[in-house]
């Protein structure tokens, strides 16, 4: 049996987490490779809406089980507060989240460091979440940090000597804090993780493979947020892209199946950092409102522009995408004429790719298409889409090579059709 995996190909926030829920009927268990809570992951469904971080998506449907796994970085704080609000709303986890040992552990000092980095990057600082993302993922990297696995063996030991390493750091840097409230309720975190299964998951996603079990593997972010390939320095710290699954998992290169890539029918972004299609005027303005775009984690206003197929011909291709998914097309369902940026034109000159220095003087090239003028929200198959918004798909698929399979009509989980179409 092989792993299926979905993620991201914009700047994240694309609808990862509603496509999840969607698909989880089909598979036997559903495992996060990478990232942490500064993912923000929405679902709707039965007139509720759900925000998960740390936890799957798979959550909600039936009795899969979902797995957090080696390549996330987890703070039992946040992950305390999401677990027990998914279980007062009648939601049992104990016994369908298994958790890694091999992820790492955020310190509460490693959010200190975060928003202290940040500060000292003054006008150059990333944006980040503030979740402490950055400097776990260094520690780990750097050898210095704390696994899940050691809550149960010598973890005061080890606790004491990342803080006072941090402390110092902190110091050195003048950050002013007070670590009480988060250092406690980081411990009380750290009891709940107890009562959880931590597992080696890679062991049981290859034994889950060997029994013809179904895996499907659910990114956070988006490729172009992605460590390696994404518009750094403005990006997050772990590999969004699908070989992230692999390292993530423990998941072989040749065990990956479908790659399911997901993008908005516009872009947007969150955070700070190029992005070549950004508007600054109305037509962004009615993206932004009529799509809700505020960050699910901050609640920050998500920068909000037309679809940039240039960045998603990258994402498409770093990633091996077999099947495309189209998210929020409801939001252009009011907008006479949709722009697609094929082209960037560099000083005078264009250009088909994303360039190493992605310049401020770098100016999309458009084609114009004529807006589908109808409201899809409640359509439930494809034999109802407007011609218009077919010749749309079809300018889409012809362009990035690979066939749009999903399209969201709407956030609630039964706004989505699936194309048959070959
Ligand atoms: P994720 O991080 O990729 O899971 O995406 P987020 O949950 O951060 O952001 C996507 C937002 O769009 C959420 O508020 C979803 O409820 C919402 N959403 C998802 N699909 C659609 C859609 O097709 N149409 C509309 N209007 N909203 C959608
Ligand atoms: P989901 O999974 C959108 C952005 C931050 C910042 C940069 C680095 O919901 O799509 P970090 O805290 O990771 O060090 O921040 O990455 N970012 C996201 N943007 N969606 C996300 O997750 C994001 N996770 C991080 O805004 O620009
Ligand atoms: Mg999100």
């Amino acid at each position: 049996m092989k792993v299926d995996v979905l993620l991201g190909l914009q700047w994240g926030d694309e609808g990862k987490g509603k496509v999840v829920d969607v698909l989880t009927p089909g598979y036997d268990v559903i495992a996060r490779f990478q990232g942490g809570p500064n993912a923000g992951h929405t679902l709707e469904f039965e007139g509720q809406k759900y925000v998960l971080r740390s936890i799957p998506s798979g959550i909600f449907q039936g009795d899969k089980l979902n797995i957090i796994g080696n390549g996330v970085v987890l703070d039992p704080a946040l992950f305390k507060a999401e677990a027990e609000a998914l279980e007062a709303s009648g939601h049992s986890l104990k016994e369908r989240l298994h958790i890694s040992k091999k992820a790492h552990l955020i310190l509460p000092t490693h959010r200190l460091l975060d928003a202290a980095y940040e500060a000292a990057k003054g006008d150059a600082k990333v944006g980040t979440t503030g979740k402490g993302i950055g400097p776990t993922y260094t520690d780990k990297v750097s050898r210095n940090g704390i696994r899940v696995g050691d809550i149960l063996h010598g973890f005061e030991r080890k606790y004491a000597v990342a803080k006072a390493r941090h402390e110092q750091i902190l110091k050195s840097l003048n950050y002013e804090y007070d670590l009480t409230e988060q250092e406690k309720a980081w411990m009380e975190g750290i009891e709940y993780l107890k009562q959880f299964s931590l597992v080696d998951s890679e062991h049981e996603i290859n034994n889950f493979l060997r029994e013809e079990k179904s895996v499907l593997c659910e990114g956070a972010q988006g490729t172009m947020l992605d460590i390696d390939f994404g518009s750094y320095p403005f990006v997050t710290s772990s590999n969004t892209v699908c070989a992230g699954a692999c390292t993530g998992l423990g998941v072989a290169p040749n065990r990956i199946g479908e790659v399911y890539g997901i993008f908005k029918a516009y872009c947007t972004r969150v955070g700070a950092g190029p992005f070549p299609t950004e508007l600054f005027d109305e037509t962004g303005d009615k993206m932004c409102t009529l799509g809700h775009e505020f960050g699910s984690v901050t609640g920050r206003k998500r920068r909000c522009g037309w679809i940039d197929l240039v960045a998603l011909k990258y994402s498409v291709m770093v990633n091996g995408v077999t099947k495309l998914i189209m998210m929020k097309s409801d939001v252009l369902d009011t907008f006479q004429t949709i722009k697609a940026c094929v082209a960037y034109r560099l000083n005078g000159e264009e250009i088909d790719y994303f360039p190493y220095d992605i310049e401020e003087n770098l100016e999309p090239v458009y084609a114009e298409l004529p807006g589908w003028m109808t409201d899809m929200t409640k359509m439930k198959s494809e034999d109802e889409f407007p011609e218009e918004f077919n010749a749309y798909l079809t300018f889409l698929e012809e362009q990035l090579g690979v066939e749009i399979k999903i399209v969201s009509v709407g956030p609630d989980r039964e706004q989505t059709i699936e194309r048959y179409t070959e």
